[in-house]
């Protein structure tokens, strides 16, 4: 009989970690069923990062990281101190390992080189790696679901100082409609991880539309079907102006048997300043 759909705390026992990078972060260019989606998330983070936006120093928080580090390459260029929040204990592990050169690491160079490509400076690929490693400042669990996310570590304060207080620019990528069983948890989720960003901040995330589950170790875990009109009300509804979704049509939905999306989105928002 065929394992029941994984979703909510079944991440914890079957979201094989390895397998999840094996499958879909071997090369920049991703695994066929998978059609486009890293190419292109890179490609889109390149031009976000790079339109001048952030200023050097700016503070990042990536939400459900998982056990990777690709989406945070281009941002690492003006981000100092980068915070990763992922809900797996397993995940978390990976990038720690990663950040401390551990032999089982999972090997990013390929996608290193390929943002030096974009960035034409193909030589600054093993800078911008150390430079990554040195930026991730905290590898700590969060819960999207739950009313504080990342509690109780918002709070804490170390030599009077509230090291997680706020962020320039908020990140997730795939994670949302992973993690949110229904559309009333989503809006909650993308409402309460903006209470951590600076009025006039930046919320970039990425994501697969009308999806209702991908395959991991062979396990299928379950997707929210999203898709942009949704996402651009609850960023409204959520305090964001500018809103820019890019939307990338799927080109192998055909011969796919490990997800169902039907396409890529991109979304790029600004927190409204206060009045
Ligand atoms: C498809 S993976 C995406 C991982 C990574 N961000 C990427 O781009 O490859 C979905 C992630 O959502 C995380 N997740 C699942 N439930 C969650 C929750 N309640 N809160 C936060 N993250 C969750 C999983 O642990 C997993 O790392």
């Amino acid at each position: 009989m065929a394992a029941l759909i994984q979703k909510g705390t079944d991440y914890h026992k079957t979201f094989d970690t390895k397998a999840y990078l094996t499958a879909y972060f071997a090369t920049p260019e991703g695994a066929d069923e998978e059609g486009e989606f890293d190419t292109l998330c890179l490609k889109e983070f390149h031009e976000i990062f790079n339109s001048g936006r952030l200023k050097p120093g700016s503070r990042l928080l990536d939400v459900g990281s998982g056990p990777t580090i690709y989406q945070l390459i281009s941002a690492s260029r003006f981000c100092t101190e980068i915070v990763c929040a992922e809900y797996t204990q397993n995940n978390r592990a990976e990038i720690e390992k990663w950040i401390k050169e551990d032999p089982d690491m999972h090997d990013w160079s390929p996608f290193f080189k390929f943002i030096a490509d974009l960035e034409e400076d193909s030589g600054s690929w093993e800078a911008r790696q150390s430079h990554l490693r040195d930026a991730i400042k905290e590898v700590i669990p969060c819960d999207v679901t739950k009313p504080d996310p990342f509690a109780p570590r918002q709070h804490e304060e170390v030599n009077g100082i509230l090291l997680f207080y706020s962020f320039d620019v908020v990140t997730t990528t795939l994670c949302l409609e992973a993690a949110c069983p229904d559309r009333e948890s989503y809006s909650a989720a993308v409402r309460n991880i903006t209470r951590l960003l600076k009025p006039g901040g930046t919320f970039v995330l990425s994501g697969v539309t009308n999806q209702t589950f991908y395959t991991v170790g062979g396990y299928k875990f379950f997707t929210l079907p999203i898709d942009s009109s949704f996402m651009r009300e609850v960023f409204e509804k959520a305090g964001y102006v500018d809103i820019s979704i890019k939307s990338f049509p799927a080109t192998n939905s055909e011969n796919n048997t490990v997800s169902d999306f039907d396409g890529f989105v991109v979304l790029d928002a600004k927190k409204a300043e206060i009045e």
